[in-house]
């Protein structure tokens, strides 16, 4: 078995809800009877026993605390779900443990006990440097306060520092968005993920573009804005490995990302987390005081999976390495996809190296369709 082991720990509060956002997230508010931030990391720690109990123990090479917002719990009980993954499945020597954090959720010493504890990554909602976009994202923090927190995370001993932003947002023009870019490239991360802003159906956002209160951006815009970053970044010295994340070198790529690309194995601990191990895929009970009862009365958070069949593998695959730097390889395609591949090259929206296909930047601009290409 060479694949590699990773775990993620799902952690469902935030302080205030940002209206674009879908993932399985809680203020205490919403939250209800039957599951505490108090009791959270004790029902984790449960799950995680469970589960190696289950499963036997494998060294875990990578753990991702996400969420929600990880750095809403004491750090404290973070380092105690830590030390129950080491004690139950055991740490890799050279693992990497990353926690994403808002930039008001943490102080100098909430930091310090992380880095004590084992962290060794951080991410930092960034998003944007422009109040006007924050605002309309609902985001919380005070722009003037990141190069703040990214200097106590490194005075804590943070060795892997990434960053987060959203560009796309209603009313954010391209100044806006290079301003963004340089002030996520002054505080010289290791790493940074720029993502579109995605109108996640349900959300309060989506009904504010129903209504038309707020407009979103062509795709041409969108694309400029993919350009620009992917310029900005690289002559920053942070060079492309996926479509929408650059690092500073190999070693700042995020690992634990790179196992989900390469299809490898992995646990979701916590309400709603995926688990993917050999081919299968399964998910847990969504609503945290559901997962939480289930593990107090000694059942299974799981509620839901299935077996990831062969063509559906391949086209996974597919979808997922043509959006890596380190490129698709072309023997896993039919003799038809095959044929597409001089085309794309021909429009320069690819090279071929040792029988990989790797995007170029207008490539990568048109991924989705390359991948229909060479799918269907
Ligand atoms: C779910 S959050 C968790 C970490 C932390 N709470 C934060 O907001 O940074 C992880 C990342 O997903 C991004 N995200 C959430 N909803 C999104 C959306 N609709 N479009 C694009 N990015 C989104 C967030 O902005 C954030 O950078
Ligand atoms: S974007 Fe982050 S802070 Fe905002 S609601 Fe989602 S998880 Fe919470």
């Amino acid at each position: 078995m060479n694949r590699r082991f990773g775990l993620y720990v799902h952690v469902p509060f935030c302080s205030v809800r940002c209206g674009y956002c879908d993932f399985n997230t809680y203020t205490a508010d919403e939250l209800g009877e039957g599951a505490t931030r108090a009791s959270y990391a004790d029902t984790a720690i449960g799950e995680i026993v469970r589960a190696a109990t289950e499963r036997g123990r494998r060294p875990v090479e990578t753990v991702f605390f996400g969420g929600g917002t990880p750095t809403q719990l004491p750090s404290a009980d973070l380092v105690r779900i830590l030390d129950a993954i080491d004690d139950s499945f055991g740490l890799a020597d050279a693992v990497e443990v990353t926690t994403e954090a808002n930039p008001d959720s943490v102080t100098p010493d909430s930091l310090t006990t992380l880095r004590a504890g084992g962290f060794n990554r951080i991410s930092f909602g960034v998003q944007s440097a422009v109040p006007h976009v924050l605002a309309t994202l609902e985001r919380t923090h005070d722009p003037a306060g990141v190069p703040q927190a990214v200097r106590w995370a490194r005075e804590a001993g943070f060795e892997q520092l990434s960053v987060d932003l959203i560009y796309g947002t209603p009313g954010e023009t391209m100044n806006d968005w290079r301003a963004s870019i340089e002030q996520a490239i002054e505080l010289d991360p290791d790493h940074v993920s720029a993502y579109a802003l995605i109108v996640e159906q349900g959300t309060a956002f989506a009904r504010k573009v129903r209504r038309g209160e707020v407009v979103m951006p062509d795709d041409d815009e969108t694309a400029d804005k993919y350009i620009l970053a992917d310029e900005l970044l690289t002559a920053a010295g942070l060079g492309w490995y996926e479509l929408s994340n650059w690092a500073r070198d190999d070693a700042a790529q995020c690992r634990h990302n790179v196992l989900y690309w390469h299809s490898d194995d992995w646990l979701g601990i916590g309400p709603g987390a995926h688990s993917h191990v050999a081919g299968e895929r399964w998910w847990n009970v969504k609503h945290p005081a559901a997962y939480a009862r289930r593990l107090a009365a000694g059942e299974s958070p799981r509620h839901d999976g299935e077996s990831i069949d062969v063509p559906t593998a391949h086209l996974e695959r597919i979808m997922l390495e043509t959006r890596l730097r380190s490129g698709l390889d072309l023997s896993i395609l039919s003799t038809a996809a095959r044929s597409h591949v001089g085309d794309l090259v021909g429009r320069e929206l690819a090279t071929v190296h040792d029988d990989r296909m790797v995007l170029t930047r207008p490539g990568r601009l048109l991924a989705d369709a390359v991948v229909r290409q060479l799918a269907g």
